[in-house]
């Protein structure tokens, strides 16, 4: 199958580690739809896409991250596109600082692990059926790579958060050994920003995207975790490609 007949639905397309992923997919050739709960922002994403691939980006507003909301969005989906053949997942948000457990209340708790576990889960029991069975079809989540460590002072729920992301990948690897689907997780350990927005360490959206639609396009072997520190661990990952 080549790449414009696969149809990648990009859930957290319309963010910062998505936008790149989105833009990448879009210039190999793929169709990719994403949904955001904001209209503004699927706008944002059509003009930051090349001109002349924007025919190929579909985009629905929608909440990914409750039951009904999934469900209501994967129907005007399928009526939109017809069908998915991949799905790559980078939801959640780009950092949280908010202070030593003591200073936070249950609620910061409670959002945290809701943008980052429940809706990664919530929209995996929609959307992954749509590829379960399909040998050709890939489902990639983008994690975080906390969970090991604190990463800095004040970023404890964040890295409540990434770990339980984290742990729920592996429970899909453990609980799913021998599904069709190619069931991939690329764990960042590092920050990531759009060029206007960079620091020291960071990997640029573009070329972490890049990398991520290299893997998406060659089917990388299933149940594998790749793990990106630095830029050069990008390089790597599109290099591998062409061997
Ligand atoms: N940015 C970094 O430095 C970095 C580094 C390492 C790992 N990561 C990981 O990459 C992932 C994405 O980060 P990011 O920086 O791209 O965050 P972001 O810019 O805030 O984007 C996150 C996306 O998730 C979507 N989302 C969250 N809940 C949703 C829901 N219920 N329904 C629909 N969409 C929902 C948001 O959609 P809306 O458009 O609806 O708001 C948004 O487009 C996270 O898991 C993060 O841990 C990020």
């Amino acid at each position: 199958m080549s790449n414009s007949e696969r149809v990648v639905l990009a859930l957290g397309g319309a963010g910062t580690v998505g936008s790149g992923v989105v833009k990448a997919l879009l210039d190999k050739g793929f169709k990719v739809a994403v949904i955001s709960r904001e209209s503004s922002r699927l706008e944002r994403l059509q003009s930051f896409v090349s001109p002349s691939t924007k025919e190929n980006l579909t985009t629905l507003v929608g909440d990914v991250g409750s039951e009904g909301g999934a469900e209501t969005v994967k129907q005007a989906l399928l009526k939109t596109v017809g069908k998915v053949t991949d799905v790559v997942s980078s939801l959640g948000f780009s950092w949280w600082q908010g202070g030593p457990p003591h200073t936070q209340s249950l609620k910061d708790l409670h959002w945290v692990v809701e943008t980052l576990l429940f809706s990664t889960f919530v929209s995996w029991k929609a959307f992954f059926p749509l590829v379960r069975d399909d040998s050709n079809s890939t489902y990639t989540f983008i994690t975080g790579g906390a969970g090991e460590k604190l990463l800095m002072p004040g970023t404890g729920f964040l890295t409540v958060g990434a770990a339980s992301t984290l742990a729920f990948c592996k429970v899909l690897r453990e609980e799913y050994p021998e599904v069709p689907c190619k069931l991939n997780q690329v764990k960042i350990n590092a920050g990531v920003g759009t060029p206007g927005h960079m620091a020291p360490g960071f990997l640029n959206h573009l070329e972490l995207g890049e990398a991520v639609a290299a893997l998406v396009e060659r089917r990388s072997p299933s149940h594998s975790v790749v793990t990106v520190n630095c830029p050069a661990d990008l390089k790597t990952v599109c290099l591998e490609r062409s061997l």
